[in-house]
């Protein structure tokens, strides 16, 4: 990922979340040096990935796929490639926060590997209040 992409990035995360990144939050995470990748199909941006990789974890912060690209194997591919990548990195565990109420994505990751080590409180902006986010991980061997 590039600035180039960050007009479709953002169209593809408003397009998905109620509670979108916003653009500084991935132009932020481009200058930090957080992994920021795209996946391509046919010349257009179909998902993309943050990670922050740190020496002994990687924290998987966005992973997504445009509506018109789900169920096509895109998460599956993007997540491996994370995965892939925290390995190469020298991480030892891979670490990501979800929605309770995610079940697509809980069942990515739970295909994956995750497992569920704790929950915190109130992490995420949900209608009027707040939900829960399910921290997961796994370890890399
Ligand atoms: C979650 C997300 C990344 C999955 O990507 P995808 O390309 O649609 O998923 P894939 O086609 O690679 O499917 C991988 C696995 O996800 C699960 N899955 C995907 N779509 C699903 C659906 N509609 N219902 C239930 N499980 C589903 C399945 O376990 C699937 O494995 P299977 O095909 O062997 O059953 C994508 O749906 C997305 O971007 N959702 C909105 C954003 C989001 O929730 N991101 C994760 C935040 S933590």
């Amino acid at each position: 990922m590039t600035a180039a992409d960050l007009d479709a990035v953002v169209e593809i995360e408003q397009s998905i979340y109620p509670h979108p990144w916003t653009r500084s939050n991935f132009s932020d995470s481009l200058a930090a040096g957080y992994q920021c990748s795209i996946v391509e199909c046919g010349g257009k941006i179909a998902g993309y990935s943050v990670v922050m990789i740190a020496p002994e974890e990687a924290h998987l912060l966005n992973l997504s796929i445009a509506p018109p690209w789900q169920r096509r194997g895109f998460g599956r591919e993007v997540l491996d490639f994370v995965l892939r990548l925290a390995r190469e990195r020298g991480a030892h565990q891979v670490l990501l926060e979800v929605r309770p109420s995610n079940e697509v994505a809980r069942a990515l990751y739970a295909a994956a590997g995750f497992s569920e080590i704790a929950r915190r409180r109130d992490y995420y902006p949900a209608g009027a209040g707040r939900e829960d986010a399910v921290v997961l991980q796994l370890e890399l061997r």
